[in-house]
């Protein structure tokens, strides 16, 4: 997908990205929420997919001492399939990597077998269990980390 470019994404990404949050999760982040984490969280670094000047994708995490802690993946629906989750994946430990990143943590709900699958592919390990943690249907996460010694 020669016209796909990963870049930082800018507050001005908030609307796009806050519309797939809709389009891609069952309790999805205001724009609000989204804008706060585009420009005034500084421990928050996001990713975005841009296909020919439209947001199809986008990752996120917020640096926590030496952990990147993933706060969110997704891809339009009609996007999936061609490889942008693994691009974004990869790009965010990568980049954030260089910002200070040692390991990697993120939930998943267990139900989530695309999301855990793409997350194993990078070196994800599931490392325990929060029970019920999600609110609209009492869903279990399973919490998976990547360690830094993990090559690949
Ligand atoms: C999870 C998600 C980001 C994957 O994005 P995508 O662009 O379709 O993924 P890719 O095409 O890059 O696939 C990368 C890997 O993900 C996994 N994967 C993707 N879709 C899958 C599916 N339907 N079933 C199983 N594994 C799948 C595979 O490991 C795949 O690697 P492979 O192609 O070598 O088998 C996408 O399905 C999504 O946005 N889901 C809704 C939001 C979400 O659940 N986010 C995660 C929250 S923790």
């Amino acid at each position: 997908m020669k016209e796909l470019v990963i870049r930082r994404a800018v507050p001005e990404d908030a609307e796009a990205i806050a519309r797939l949050e809709k389009l891609c999760f069952s309790e999805p982040w205001s724009y609000d929420s989204v804008y706060h984490e585009l420009a005034a969280n500084r421990r928050a670094f996001y990713l975005a997919a841009d296909l020919c000047g439209r947001l199809v994708g986008y990752a996120g995490l917020w640096l926590i001492g030496d952990e990147g802690h993933i706060t969110n993946v997704a891809v339009d629906p009609q996007e999936r399939g061609r490889g942008i989750g693994d691009l974004l994946v990869g790009a965010l430990i990568e980049d954030s990597r260089r910002l200070g990143a040692a390991s990697h943590t993120l939930e998943v709900r267990t139900g989530n077998a695309a999301a855990i699958s793409l997350y194993e592919k990078h070196g994800f390990t599931a490392a325990g269990v929060r029970p019920g943690y999600y609110e609209d249907n009492g869903e279990d996460a399973i919490i998976m980390w990547r360690k830094q010694d993990h090559e690949g």
